[in-house]
């Protein structure tokens, strides 16, 4: 059943997809309500993702006959099957956590962007598929901006800013090792150098200092994780802290400046009335990807 499904789903994008030089998608997103899993396409390569749960914890080796499956059905070579175990709500910490330091690095392509994942090492690849349409909604607007990317993870909204003709860019980020990644990304789409920042601070605190230092962006991208819990630092909690963070980040925004925000959280329940912005208009069925077909996002454009 999932070979047939992944076959079919495949014979459906791949056309579409490389005719935009895409190289990264989802061949199956949980289709079939039995087979809890994901199986994604990079370059070649088959990311196999199993939501854990106890049903299928106790048949050994059941992600790997089904990864098998698929990669038959595909006709791509064991060495490039890559396996995971995830859960629909992660385990406090979890998510970043190193899985493996095989620390391969492959290029892929995203129109005419090209960005480095690593298919073993993290629960994430370092590259969010379902962001490939706001990535590129961002950089269809980028012309002259001076683009803020929080939570910037491996670079990919900067990259797409800076291709879209961004004149500077500041990326957040809380770990050093994603600032390096996304710096790597940047390089290699040719827009490493002294106009593209990497700051490795709590995105709340730097919008504070940049508060304070009265700098002003004119795109900001706000995608947080849902949560996030680092020792020594506040819990963060998107639910709980949307309607403050985005107003801290309309403050640094010049007038009339865009900011994306987008959250994954599964059960969102927007709170954006009375944000000090022109307009605020969800655009997640603008932003959505074709090949997902659960929702993957929630995405709100907001004018300030
Ligand atoms: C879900 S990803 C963000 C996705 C990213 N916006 C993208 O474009 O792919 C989570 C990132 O947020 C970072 N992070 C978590 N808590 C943070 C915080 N309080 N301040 C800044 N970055 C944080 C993590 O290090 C990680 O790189």
């Amino acid at each position: 059943m999932l070979a047939n499904r992944v076959r079919k789903n495949a014979r459906r994008l791949r056309g579409p997809f490389e005719k935009k030089n895409i190289g990264a998608y989802r061949l199956y997103d949980w289709d079939i309500p039995e087979l809890r899993m994901v199986v994604d396409w990079y370059e070649g390569h088959l990311v196999c993702a199993e939501y854990a749960r106890t049903q299928t914890d106790a048949i050994p080796g059941w992600l790997e006959s089904m990864a098998s499956a698929c990669a038959a059905a595909l006709e791509v070579e064991s060495e490039k099957i890559h396996l995971r175990k995830r859960r629909t709500r992660p385990v406090e910490g979890e998510r970043y956590q190193r899985l493996a330091t095989a620390g391969e690095r492959l290029e892929v392509r995203e129109g005419p962007l090209r960005v480095l994942v690593n298919l073993d090492d993290y629960l994430d690849t370092g590259l969010f598929n379902d962001h490939r349409e706001t990535r590129a909604r961002v950089r269809s607007e980028a012309a002259g901006a001076s683009l803020l990317n929080l939570f910037c993870y491996t670079g990919t909204f900067t990259c797409a800013a800076a291709a879209g003709g961004a004149k500077e860019s500041v990326s957040v980020d809380v770990s050093g090792r994603y600032l390096d990644w996304a710096k790597d990304n940047l390089a290699l789409n040719g827009h490493a150098g002294p106009t593209h920042e990497f700051v490795r601070r709590d995105a709340r605190a730097y919008l504070a200092e940049a508060a304070g230092a009265s700098r002003r962006f004119t795109l900001c991208v706000l995608d947080p994780p849902s949560f996030s819990t680092r020792e020594g630092e506040e819990d963060f909690d998107i639910q709980r802290e949307h309607p403050a963070l985005i107003a801290q980040a309309l403050a640094v925004l010049a007038p009339g400046g865009v900011l994306w925000f987008s959250t994954n959280h599964q059960r969102f329940e927007p709170r954006l009335d009375g944000l000090p912005a022109q307009s605020v208009r969800e655009v997640t069925d603008e932003t959505l990807p074709p090949d997902y077909r659960r929702r993957a996002h929630r995405s709100f454009r907001i004018v300030r």
